[in-house]
């Protein structure tokens, strides 16, 4: 085979002919048959497009017959050691391949130690989980970490060792297989561009060890990393100006997009990207069914570009997917790309990842709340909402991040917004600088030279709970329950999984002992990440009370999302109500039209019967939030901060 060109499918079903039989004889005999059958069908399927993957990022220096083998060989060894109940759900999943497109799927995500104590309490939650609908839960990093700070657990230090503070790998089996028997799918987070320094890789490459020294990015001296420099961007430049570390005792800079302490893998190894593949398969055969793919945008370095975003991060994500595909075909993905809108599509394919963080929305809906107008929603949604097939996006409101400002910025010019300064205006109004402000935020990596800066705090602080509950104002403790459910009405019914942070449904607010805490002050998006409130989260079961209104509240939507085909993954139809405070799509599915509105205003709006006849409704429709039918003679009448799905 000529190793200059790609290889040909034929070629690559040749190569593996000759590495199958002796993968087959290394494994015992008593291998059943029909297992090996499975694996190879699949292997038929898969490898030719791993192959032309890895063929592409590695070239012909790749090791064809080590590398091939080794990855083969992780492979058989994962799917034969793979429970057979998970292969159960390999062939469910098989049969029903677009499982998290139905109605019925709502998330929630939580850590383990804020909302449960430990692995053992969130098994003790279950009830609760179910009692608000949930069927995706995705727990925050949970495995070994650096003492102290850990970057909120993502500085892994083994991918195969719970946090002992947490529990036991066994017990985190445990919990998946009770959560899946319940009908509540595990999502763990596959933080694979970097470990942390105290990985056994890292700590090898410390030792001097070469071969894991290539596991890294490691250099002499300045040269390198201040060329790279030149292009790159810092992500966290309060507490980590730059993308390079100096260990002293190594006597080299280590490459850190992130903390000093979390080291970005080289995925220039294929090593390394064969290591990581099995760590992948190691947490789906533990029960995981949805992977969270952490920073996917900085996977591959290439000099002279930003590193973000490269077209080898993407055929590495495609690789992965491969691997899993092969090994763990129940395994889905969700990519978090935290970037620029148009950057953030390209992640999401069923040969990539299958389902992608909605970060465009959140900020619009942040944005539409501060300025009480849809118009920019409006504008700039519609443009990029539509994924391919098979693919679906997560719609969150707050997740355990901050908020960034990640509009496209021509998206503002056209409506004659100027980005700059509207940047600042959302930055004043979160933070409550600005007059009409309700928001109790704060500001996150603030960068004096770009002026750039970034939002913290939890729902309801942001939605102006913790202001009014603070003044004791009943009106505007209204209000904000209002706005909240409002921002959950969208989440729950545009298309694709609605994600709660869990504690919004019983209003938590802002957190400022994290400051008392060594290991969290100096990161404030510690802000938005209260220890849960099982105390609060009683009062759920009086009506009156805040929590009550906000946990019924929120229980109305998932229901209203189960109980209607509408909601099923179909196309979303955004439509100008001809009122700019007013927020309108159509989710339409199985003969079933469902209107949504969404208004945005602390006034009451309208929106004209002509406008609703034009858009094909008739005179009489139920409203199914409120539960009631309504007649529009003349006009329809939006409460202040209303939600509207009319039937
Ligand atoms: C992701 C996580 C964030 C973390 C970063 C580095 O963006 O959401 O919390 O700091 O990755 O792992």
């Amino acid at each position: 085979m000529d190793t200059t060109l790609p290889p040909t499918i034929h070629e690559s079903r040749l190569s593996l002919q000759r590495v199958l039989p002796r993968l087959r004889k290394s494994f015992p005999t008593e291998i059943e048959g029909a297992e090996w059958a499975v694996f190879e069908e699949r292997l038929e399927q898969h490898f030719p497009v791993l192959f032309d993957l890895l063929w592409h990022v590695y070239g012909p220096s790749y090791d064809f017959f080590y590398h091939v083998e080794q990855i083969l060989r992780t492979c058989a060894e994962s799917w034969l050691e793979r429970d057979t109940d998970l292969k159960s759900l390999d062939a469910i999943r098989e049969g029903h391949p677009h499982w998290y497109q139905s109605n019925r799927v709502v998330g929630a995500m939580a850590y383990v130690d804020l909302f449960a104590g430990d692995l053992e309490g969130v098994r003790d939650k279950i009830g609760y989980l179910k009692e608000l609908g949930i069927t995706y839960l995705h727990l925050m990093p949970l495995f070994r970490s650096p003492d102290g700070d850990d970057d909120g657990g993502y500085a892994i230090s083994s991918y195969r060792e719970v946090d002992p503070e947490l529990g036991t790998m066994d017990e985190l089996r445990e919990l998946s297989a009770e959560l899946r028997q319940q009908g509540i799918s595990l999502v763990l987070d596959f933080v694979f561009n970097h470990t942390s320094d105290e990985h056994e890789w890292a700590m090898k490459a410390r030792a001097g060890d070469e071969e894991y020294e290539k596991f890294y990015w490691m250099y002499p001296d300045r040269t390198e990393p201040d060329a790279f420099e030149r292009t790159l961007r810092p992500i966290f430049p309060d507490a980590h100006p730059g993308s390079f570390t100096y260990r002293t005792a190594l006597g080299k800079w280590v490459w850190t997009t992130f903390n000093n302490f979390q080291w970005d893998l080289n995925y220039r190894n294929p090593d390394v990207f064969n290591a990581m593949a099995g760590e992948m398969l190691y947490l789906a055969n533990a029960g995981v069914e949805m992977l969270r793919m952490d920073a996917v945008p900085f996977l591959w370095k290439e000099m002279g570009t930003n590193c973000e975003n490269l077209e080898q991060a993407h055929m590495l994500i495609r690789a992965f997917n491969c691997v899993a595909r092969i090994a763990a075909p129940a395994l889905v993905f969700k990519s978090e790309a935290i970037v620029a809108p148009d950057e953030i599509k390209k992640y999401v394919s069923e040969d990539e990842c299958h389902l992608s963080y909605n970060p465009p929305l959140m900020v619009q809906l942040w944005n539409s709340i501060a300025s009480r107008n849809a118009s920019l929603m409006l504008h700039s949604l519609p443009k990029r909402f539509e994924l391919p097939h098979g693919c679906s996006w997560v719609n969150y409101l707050r997740c355990h991040d901050d908020i960034g400002w990640g509009f496209e910025d021509r998206d503002l010019w056209e409506i004659g917004i100027q980005p700059h300064d509207h940047r600042w205006f959302l930055n004043r109004f979160f933070t409550g600088e600005h007059d009409a402000s309700f928001s109790r935020g704060r500001l996150f990596q603030h960068n004096p030279v770009t002026g750039d800066a970034r939002i913290c705090g939890t729902t309801a602080s942001l939605c102006g709970l913790e202001k009014a509950l603070y003044e004791g104002d009943e009106h505007q403790i209204e209000y904000a329950v209002r706005r909240i459910l409002l921002l959950y009405g969208i989440i729950f019914t545009m298309g694709g999984i609605p994600l709660i942070y869990l504690g919004d449904e019983i209003g938590l607010a802002n957190d400022y002992d994290f400051e008392n805490d060594p290991e969290k002050a100096g990161d404030d998006r510690w802000l938005h990440r209260p220890p849960f409130d099982w105390d609060r989260a009683e009062r759920r079961k009086e009506p009156e009370t805040v929590e009550g209104k906000l946990f019924h509240g929120m229980l109305k939507l998932s229901q209203i999302r189960k109980n209607n085909q509408a909601f099923h993954e179909t196309l979303t139809e955004f439509v100008d109500v001809g009122n700019h405070h007013v927020f309108g799509y159509f989710r339409v599915h199985d003969g079933q039209s469902i209107l949504c509105l969404a208004n945005f205003n602390d006034h009451p709006e309208e929106v004209s019967a002509t406008r609703l006849r034009q858009l094909g409704l008739r005179k009489t429709f139920t409203d199914l939030v409120a539960g009631q039918s309504i007649v529009a003679t003349e006009k329809l009448v939006l409460e202040p901060l209303q939600f509207m799905a009319i039937l």
